[in-house]
């Protein structure tokens, strides 16, 4: 049996082993963390991840053909394959602090397989690093003075979360970088087969490796592009009357352009769209493409508006003070069906919303311990309450922050009567029935539409 060995278990690293286990019982898959909590987790039916369906993957494959261990050396000696999937923040320090990767983690890892290796490996690249990494990785291994022979393939994944394990099982495509060389191109056979066991083939696509590692980020940044597109038009169709679903609506018709990622928002968090654009805009920055750098550092830009613009308006409408005033964040979580809090557009709202004074009281389904995480520093002014029935009762506005479903459904006349008056809701994802709700007697907020204001009320 042939040993493949998953290095970083996190959001990618997990759920990718998991699925390369259950399609592939003919390998035997360790997944291996330097972080022994997570490994205990992964051993266990509390997963450190809430991932639908994540759970049943990794029961159906965990201690047959999959395993989870801390013994990061041993598996490294065992592998055939190593796939690479550690985390590669944005930098917070020296040159390029907040734009450039902070391969630390990664170089680490190198260092570690040419430390622990005794035969030749395939070594695949999943963190999502920048562009020409893959060739500093082949540097590093081939510089071993065992003269172990490693061949180093871009894989990069494009399972996001949420849905990762309908992703995972069902890609657009499968990327595969490699070197053109003879064992290069061997190596880039070898994945290729392991995918064909459950991807069909002309799914897999093979490429050069800068290709590849390009073609991550551009992926990533057209993806936000668009978001921050159908967000810069918000602001102005709440001033002249024009509806943004009708908008975004009629745009999406046009199967040049297509419906997908043209919902309005609070802004895009996760970990990959923010990070992987400003890594681009440092690489063009680094090779003096300085109007590329610009163009596409726009697209972050346009967000951060979006965040603040989302809590001015709300100080806007509350009579410009929110100071004492208990506010209802439904939702903390960057996306719904994650538990996955980085770069969510609510730590920031909460904030802001922190130094006008209001009362905040967050509630989210699966969120909460990443809440108390994130918003430490001012934990002890912030209410963390599960039951959103709980968080609305004494507000004076719900502001939806994640459009997770069961928020759709909620007794909102029952939400209304619990509330301080004039009540306000704030739809930062429009998942609600607007009309109904200013019915019911609220004040509502959707985005890129006009408010429903009720006057004298
Ligand atoms: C993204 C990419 O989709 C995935 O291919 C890549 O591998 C990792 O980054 P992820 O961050 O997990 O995945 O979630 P995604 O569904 O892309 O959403 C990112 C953010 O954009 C979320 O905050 C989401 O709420 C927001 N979004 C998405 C919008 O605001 N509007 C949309 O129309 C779509
Ligand atoms: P991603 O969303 O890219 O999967 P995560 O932060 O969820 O990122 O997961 C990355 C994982 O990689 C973490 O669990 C972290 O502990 C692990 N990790 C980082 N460096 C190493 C290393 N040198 N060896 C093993 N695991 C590592």
């Amino acid at each position: 049996m042939k040993n493949i060995l998953g290095i970083g278990a996190g959001y990618v690293g997990g759920p990718t082993m998991a699925m390369i286990a259950k399609k592939c019982p003919e390998y035997r898959v360790v997944v291996v963390d330097i972080n022994p909590q997570r490994i205990v987790a992964w051993n266990s039916d509390q997963l450190p991840i809430y991932e639908p369906g994540l759970l049943e993957l990794v029961q159906s494959a965990r201690g047959k053909n999959l395993f989870f261990s801390t013994d990061i050396p041993k598996h490294i000696a065992e592998a055939d394959i190593i796939f690479v999937s550690v985390n590669t923040p944005t930098k917070t320090f020296g040159l390029g602090a907040g734009k450039a990767a902070d391969l630390q983690y990664w170089e680490k890892t190198a260092r570690e397989i040419v430390k622990y290796s005794k035969t030749p490996k395939i070594i695949v690249e999943k963190s999502t690093v920048p562009v020409q990494t893959a060739l500093a990785m082949q540097r590093i291994l081939d510089a071993n003075e065992a003269g172990i022979h490693f061949d180093v393939l871009s894989n990069p994944e494009f399972l996001a979360e949420g849905t990762a394990i309908r992703d995972l099982e069902y890609p657009d495509r499968v990327l595969i970088g490699s070197h053109e060389t003879e064992s290069g191109l061997k190596a880039r056979d070898v994945l290729v087969n392991l995918y064909a066991n459950w991807v069909p083939r002309e799914k897999i696509l093979a490429t050069n490796v800068w290709s590849s590692e390009m073609s991550k980020l551009a992926a990533n940044a057209f993806l936000a592009q668009r978001i921050s597109s159908i967000n810069s038009l918000t602001p102005f169709c709440e001033i002249t009357g024009a509806n943004i679903e009708e908008v975004g609506k009629a745009i999406g018709m046009d199967s040049r352009i297509g419906h997908y990622f043209l919902k309005p928002s609070v802004g895009f968090g996760g970990s990959c769209f923010k990070k992987d654009i400003l890594n681009l805009v440092y690489l063009c920055e680094y090779h003096g493409l300085k109007e590329v750098a610009t163009y596409w550092e726009q697209v972050v830009l346009m967000n951060e508006y979006q965040r603040t613009r989302f809590t001015r308006r709300i100080l806007s409408a509350m009579f410009n003070t929110v100071a004492g005033k208990r506010i209802a964040l439904f939702g903390f979580a960057f996306k719904a069906n994650t538990g996955d809090t980085r770069e969510s557009s609510a730590i920031r709202i909460a904030q802001e919303l922190w130094q006008e004074h209001a009362k905040v009281v967050i509630t989210d389904p699966k969120a909460l311990d990443n809440a108390r995480i994130d918003l430490k520093d001012i934990l002890a002014d912030i209410v963390l309450e599960p039951d959103p029935y709980q968080a609305a009762r004494g507000s004076h506005a719900i502001a939806i922050i994640t459009e997770w479903d069961e928020y759709r459904t909620l007794d909102y006349a029952k939400l209304y009567q619990s509330m301080e008056k004039p009540a306000f809701i704030f739809d930062g994802r429009n998942i609600l029935k607007h009309r109904a709700l200013y019915d019911i007697g609220f004040n509502v907020y959707p985005l890129g539409k006009p408010p429903l204001i009720h006057f004298g009320k």
